[in-house]
């Protein structure tokens, strides 16, 4: 079943959700990292070329993500959760779904308002979307690391959540995980 049921995560909604988190995941442990390197080490370059390519990746798939969770809705809550729980659920979604677009498209603009090229792996170059402006590309730099350690936090909270229902609930209705793993969506 590609799209969603009231009940469960279609194969799209999971292809994309599990695709996304490993390349998300990665962006955000490389960019905290190669921050972190010499401005002259050899590596620097390619390990920048990487993530600014993976992190087009992401906006485009993030494009999709977003269209079809419109398109195709999300199966309700299980009642089993508390009326926080679902608010909780729901307002970090939509915190994530907005950092998955903002924080690639931030990356995006300070690369063209510092003057630097963005290409997808080396297959084409993307259009600037400013002409060089040092004193401006100080905006995104900034959006895109607070933003960044925003996304680390609501992360964790959002991974404590899927652990939190499946092993700690005492109602094995509440385990959304189930719903999200390959499979029917039932343990
Ligand atoms: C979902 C996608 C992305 C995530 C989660 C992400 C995350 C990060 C993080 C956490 C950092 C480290 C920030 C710091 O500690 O200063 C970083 C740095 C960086 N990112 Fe991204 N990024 C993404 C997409 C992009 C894109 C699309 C571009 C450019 C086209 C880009 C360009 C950069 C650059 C140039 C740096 C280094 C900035 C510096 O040298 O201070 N990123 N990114
Ligand atoms: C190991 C890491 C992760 C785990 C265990 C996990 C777990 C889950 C689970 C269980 C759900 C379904 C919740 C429900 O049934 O309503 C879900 C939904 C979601 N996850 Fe994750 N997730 C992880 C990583 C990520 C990452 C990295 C992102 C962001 C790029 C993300 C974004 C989302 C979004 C936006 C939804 C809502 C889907 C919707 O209903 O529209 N997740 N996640």
């Amino acid at each position: 079943m590609i799209r969603n049921t009231p009940e469960t995560y279609g194969s799209l909604s999971k292809i994309l959700h599990w695709v996304m988190a490993l390349i998300v995941i990665g962006l955000l442990g490389v960019g905290i990292w190669m921050t972190g390197l010499e401005r002259n080490d050899p590596i620097r370059p390619a390990v920048y070329g990487l993530h600014k390519s993976f992190g087009v990746l992401a906006l485009a798939l993030g494009v999709i993500r977003v269209a079809w969770a419109l398109w195709s809705r999300s199966p309700a809550l299980p009642g089993a959760l508390q009326r926080w729980e679902v608010l909780a659920s729901k307002a970090s979604a939509a915190v994530l779904y907005l950092l998955m677009l903002v924080i690639p498209f931030s990356g995006w603009v300070m690369s063209s308002l510092k003057g630097y090229p963005v290409k997808f792996f080396g297959l084409f170059t993307l259009p600037e979307l400013a002409g060089k402006d040092e004193v401006l590309a100080e905006t995104p730099h900034t959006a895109h690391w607070v933003l960044g350690y925003i996304m680390i936090a609501v992360l964790a909270a959002h991974v404590a959540g899927a652990i939190k229902h499946r092993y700690l609930d005492d109602a094995p209705e509440a385990d959304v995980l189930a719903r999200m793993l390959p499979g029917r969506g039932k343990v």
